[in-house]
């Protein structure tokens, strides 16, 4: 006779085909909400706002750096507080759909490449587009791109997901452009100057009073 299989065991076997049944219905994660891994080192809040970015040769890296200093010098000149307004930097590469989720603003900045935007912040938005879709509606955002002589397409581009999230946009794209087209230019690291870093430091001031004074 065969023996009867003990409940612990029916419970196994049951969370066993639900697994497999998550990972079957969702094999790449699009629709994974629950953030994987460490959380974001931030304070409660109750706004915040998210930078993300990419950056190959390191211009947008200073940009967003000068994106995160604006926000915060406007968020202090506002007398306001982290719990007023926590304001989180992250690459693309490691921001997840929870991320965009628990956020109430957005910063994005990347570079164009090929006329696109840069591979990992396409890979970004591609990641999460599915698992945010209908969860960011009506909320505020702005972009800052760099080029060598152009960034539309990139701006373009960003704008275009951004709209199917139903964000809403602040102000125009900050498209800066740093002359570069030989390889060897291309290729060298990118310093950003002070004109762009007052720019950017402007559009995260922006963000974050826009942000704090609740602007419809
Ligand atoms: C593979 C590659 C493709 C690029 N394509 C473009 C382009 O289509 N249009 C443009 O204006 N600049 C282009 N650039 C130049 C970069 O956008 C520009 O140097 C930018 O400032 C780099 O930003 P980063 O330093 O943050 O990587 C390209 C650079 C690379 C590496």
């Amino acid at each position: 006779m065969r023996a009867m299989p003990s409940r612990v065991h029916m419970w196994r076997s049951a969370a066993r085909s639900l697994r497999w049944f998550a990972c079957d219905a969702d094999p790449a994660g699009l629709l994974q909400t629950q953030r994987l891994g460490l959380p974001l080192n931030q304070p409660d809040a109750s706004m915040r706002l998210l930078i993300v970015w990419h950056s190959r040769t390191g211009m947008a890296k200073q940009m967003s750096e000068a994106l995160l200093k604006g926000a915060q010098k406007a968020r202090s000149e506002m007398e306001a507080s982290e719990t007023d307004l926590a304001i989180h930097i992250c690459r693309a590469r490691d921001a997840q759909i929870h991320d965009l989720i628990s956020a109430h603003g957005y910063l994005f900045c990347a570079p164009e490449n090929l006329a696109s935007m840069s591979g990992e912040m396409k890979e970004f938005f591609d990641r999460c587009y599915y698992g945010a879709l209908g969860k960011l509606n009506g909320r505020p955002f702005a972009l800052a791109v760099c080029g060598g002589s152009d960034g539309e397409g990139a701006a373009r581009q960003i704008s275009r997901i951004c709209q199917g999230w139903r964000l809403k946009s602040v102000t125009a794209p900050l498209i800066l452009r740093n002359g570069a087209q030989t390889p060897e230019a291309v290729a060298a690291a990118k310093t950003l100057d002070t004109h762009g870093a007052e720019k950017c430091m402007d559009l995260g001031g922006l963000m974050a009073a826009h942000m704090l004074l609740g602007v419809p």
